[in-house]
């Protein structure tokens, strides 16, 4: 078959055939005892879970619910996190790494409860979840980090080979993990969620919290709910409250298809720890299995040619597997803090008001549901055994500080180099559907051409903290590769920390009439399009 054609739009799996509910937008100002900001598997649970302990609960959502980080999941429900207990047991310690792991597990019970209460019909799937090795180095992570399943009682085996044909030095299982479909479990929660008096608001942003006597969180139409706690389980929190958070975790953005194989379908979850790393698990569309391929991570804004990465894949897909046919391919954006480990609880020291949950690296199912399960504890007051490993206000010094510097590092080359760099391209270069960092009078900017044909041009700092946005042509958005901030080609923010769009330069397309503030500046003489 030939490769490398062009996929459709970019479109995850889970969406296709599913009817999620819609909801109305806030129009009014409004009172309720906690404000959930975020419709992904963390908002859902928690709106859900504190539902059920009697608590009045908004939720309210930027966009369409399920549509982020949640809806372009691999969906893989395990406590195998990559490589991560034996770093857990160094920098933190065995109890915490045990602690980790049992937290992990609980969530994934919870999940199941959840499915077996409501009879919820989410293929879910019980199978293994796997490691693999295809070098010595790599094998020799393996062993370490199967010692540390020895020393924690994790129940998993090192082996050698796995069911296809991948030349590898070692694998690790971790037993009796799952799989499932994470938008039917969750559209059956938003549904006993909207049973127990819960409302949602759907394409209701939320831009700010005044801590006041009440807390009152601020919408983007200029609304106000007034709550005594709130709670920010969007992807990037949406309110910093003086915790920095935008510095302490960096963005990566990875890859994946869908695809249906020629060879036959392996059970299981495989993950690679070489690089690149590579992703697997199976899954199932209209009744035929389908194979998720996942993979090519890397720091938002510096992906180059981001179709490399699918191309990527691709190929790994038809070596490994064969591809009778190419279904879907998608992208996720994912946080991860400087030691790991997801950050949730009070949002700064002390805060009994306002909960952060984010910075899952790429294992939301099980960190959103533990995230929902530890929040409605610190709303409702119980004590939990996880919720000091989990404290966004911790500070291990050893990973961190190292993290941290590099982080910050890449952060300041970002702004002086993207500043100094020297563009050639002018906007007449780019064809229908194409954009690219171009040079208009003398300085750098963001031009994209639509599928109509009309240019938007655009500044490209970042209205965060002012480094330079790069292209990403497989989701024809702009990324920031400092904080991970995104924005559509047309400058509106696809995701935070940013909160204002990027600022659009007013120009003429000879082509065509005025795009956008048609432009006193244009100068026919020195740009053409
Ligand atoms: Fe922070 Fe762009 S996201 S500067």
């Amino acid at each position: 078959m030939e490769h490398h054609q062009k996929w459709t739009r970019p479109e995850p799996l889970w969406r296709e055939d599913m009817a999620l509910p819609t909801f109305e937008t806030l129009k009014e100002d409004s009172a309720t005892e906690v404000v959930v900001v975020g419709g992904g598997i963390t908002g859902i649970t928690t709106a859900y879970l504190l539902a059920k302990e009697g608590k009045q609960v908004t939720l309210l959502e930027a966009d369409q619910l399920l549509n982020g980080t949640t809806g372009h999941t691999t969906a893989k429900v395990t406590a195998q996190h990559g490589l991560i207990y034996h770093e857990i047991m160094k920098h933190f310690g065995e109890e915490e790494a045990a602690l980790y792991y049992q937290a992990q597990m609980t969530a994934l019970q919870k999940v199941e409860e959840l499915i077996n209460k409501y009879e919820i019909d989410c293929d879910w799937t019980k199978e293994d979840a796997y490691l693999f090795a295809t070098t010595n180095i790599g094998a020799q992570k393996l062993e370490k980090e199967y010692e540390a399943y020895q020393t924690l009682g994790i129940e998993g085996e090192l082996g050698e080979t796995l069911p296809f044909s991948i030349e590898t030095t070692r694998s690790l299982s971790m037993k009796n993990q799952a799989r499932f479909h994470p938008l039917k479990y969750l559209s059956a929660l938003v549904e006993e969620f909207t049973k127990l008096g819960g409302e949602i608001y759907e394409h209701t942003k939320a831009t700010d919290v005044q801590e006041k006597d009440k807390v009152e969180v601020m919408t983007g139409d200029g609304f106000t709910v007034a709550c005594e706690k709130v709670i920010s389980c969007s992807h990037f929190p949406f309110y910093d409250g003086k915790g920095l958070y935008f510095s302490r975790m960096y963005a990566e953005r990875s890859y994946l298809l869908a695809i249906e194989p020629e060879k036959e379908v392996p059970e299981g979850m495989y993950l690679s720890v070489d690089e690149p790393k590579r992703s697997i698990r199976t899954a199932h569309y209209n009744g035929t299995p389908l194979l998720l391929i996942g993979g090519e991570s890397h720091k938002t804004g510096q992906g180059v040619d981001t179709s490399f990465h699918y191309n990527a894949l691709e190929e790994f897909a038809a070596e490994t597997f064969g591809i009778k046919k190419k279904l879907f391919q998608w992208s996720a954006q994912d946080l991860t803090t400087l030691d790991k480990v997801p950050y949730i609880g009070p949002i700064t020291r002390n805060n009994d008001r306002v909960f952060i949950a984010t910075g899952f690296r790429k294992w939301g199912m099980t960190n959103g549901t533990l995230a929902a399960q530890l929040i409605c504890d610190y709303v409702t007051g119980e004590d939990s055994l996880f919720h000091e490993l989990f404290k966004p206000t911790r500070f291990k010094s050893d990973p961190s500080m190292k993290h941290f510097l590099s982080q910050n590092f890449d952060v300041a080359t970002h702004l002086v180099e993207g500043k100094l760099e020297l563009v050639s391209d002018r906007p007449k270069h780019l064809k229908k559907g194409e954009g690219m960092v171009v040079q208009w009078k003398g300085e750098r900017a963001g031009a994209y051409r639509d599928e109509e044909g009309k240019l938007h041009v655009l500044d490209t700092t970042c209205t965060h903290m002012g480094c330079e946005v790069e292209w990403n042509s497989a989701e024809h958005t702009w990324d920031c590769p400092c904080h991970g901030s995104r924005f559509s080609f047309n400058g509106s923010v696809v995701e935070g920390p940013a909160e204002q769009p990027l600022m659009k330069i007013a120009i003429q397309d000879k082509n065509d009439a005025p795009i956008q503030n048609a432009g006193d500046d244009y100068d026919e003489n020195q740009e053409s399009f």
